[in-house]
């Protein structure tokens, strides 16, 4: 079976076992349950088996590998898969890893996730109660925006690692990010400051952090989409863990 198979038929199976765990939030916020019946007959879990959301996430970085699906394997330093604990219900999802981040396998620990840092603080979260990645996984060089093929050969992890983190929101942060995680070409400003649903979690695009210190005038802006994230995740009664 090719890669791209392997990996559909394992997120089929950790997206079996969200969903008969009842972890899978319909857009909204309801809890959908799902027929039993109606799911792939080949993908039938013993229902006395506890979901394994870590390990989905797991296979979804044991899926990747040492991965040279694109140009970009030629010259990064290390695969950026993400960081935060595998059952966050808040993800931030990035355009790319930069320098700082090739050099150390971690996403957003440059000056742009020192403000990252800084505005997931200003919302009463901490870092490492939320999990953190990108759209691709190997650094552009020069931190340039992502080639359409770079994107599409990383996709498919971003969409497995969504589904095994069955996160109730998403931040996407800046413009490839947000047309990445809904599926559209539409610029930033006319995607953020409202909710989009799709995958079973809302998304509130907002400014990449990067855009924010060349342009701090949009840290306003930013803040007000920010604002709306700690609403809804009020309203669903999703508090840090100890808060
Ligand atoms: N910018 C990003 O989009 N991601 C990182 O990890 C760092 C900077």
């Amino acid at each position: 079976m090719s890669d791209v198979a392997d990996l559909a038929a394992a997120l089929r199976r950790t997206l079996s076992r969200h969903l008969r765990a009842g972890a899978w939030a319909a857009p909204g916020g309801a809890t959908a349950r799902p027929d039993p019946a109606t799911l792939p007959v080949d993908e039938a879990v013993d229902d006395e088996a506890p979901a394994r959301p870590r390990l989905a996430l797991a296979e979804v970085r044991a899926e990747l590998g040492d991965c040279t699906r694109c140009g970009l394997a030629a010259t990064r330093t290390s695969i950026v898969f993400g960081d935060g604990p595998p059952d966050a219900p808040l993800v931030f999802v990035g355009e790319a890893p930069g320098a700082d981040e090739d050099r150390q396998g971690v996403p957003f620990v440059g000056r742009a996730g020192e403000l990252l840092d800084k505005m997931i603080a200003a919302m009463g979260w901490r870092r490492s109660q939320v999990y953190v990645t990108n759209v691709l996984k190997c650094r552009p060089p020069g931190n340039r925006t992502p080639k359409p093929d770079e994107v599409a050969a990383c996709r498919p992890f971003l969409d497995a690692q969504l589904a095994a983190l069955a996160p109730r929101l998403v931040v996407a942060l800046g413009r490839p990010a947000a047309n990445t995680v809904l599926g559209t070409d539409a610029p930033i400003s006319a995607l953020r400051g409202r909710f989009h649903d799709v995958g079973g979690y809302r998304v509130m695009p907002t400014f990449h952090p990067a855009y924010l210190l060349r342009e701090p005038d949009r840290k306003r802006d930013a803040w007000s989409d920010l604002k709306l994230v700690m609403a809804e995740l009020e309203r669903l009664d999703i508090r840090p863990d100890g808060a």
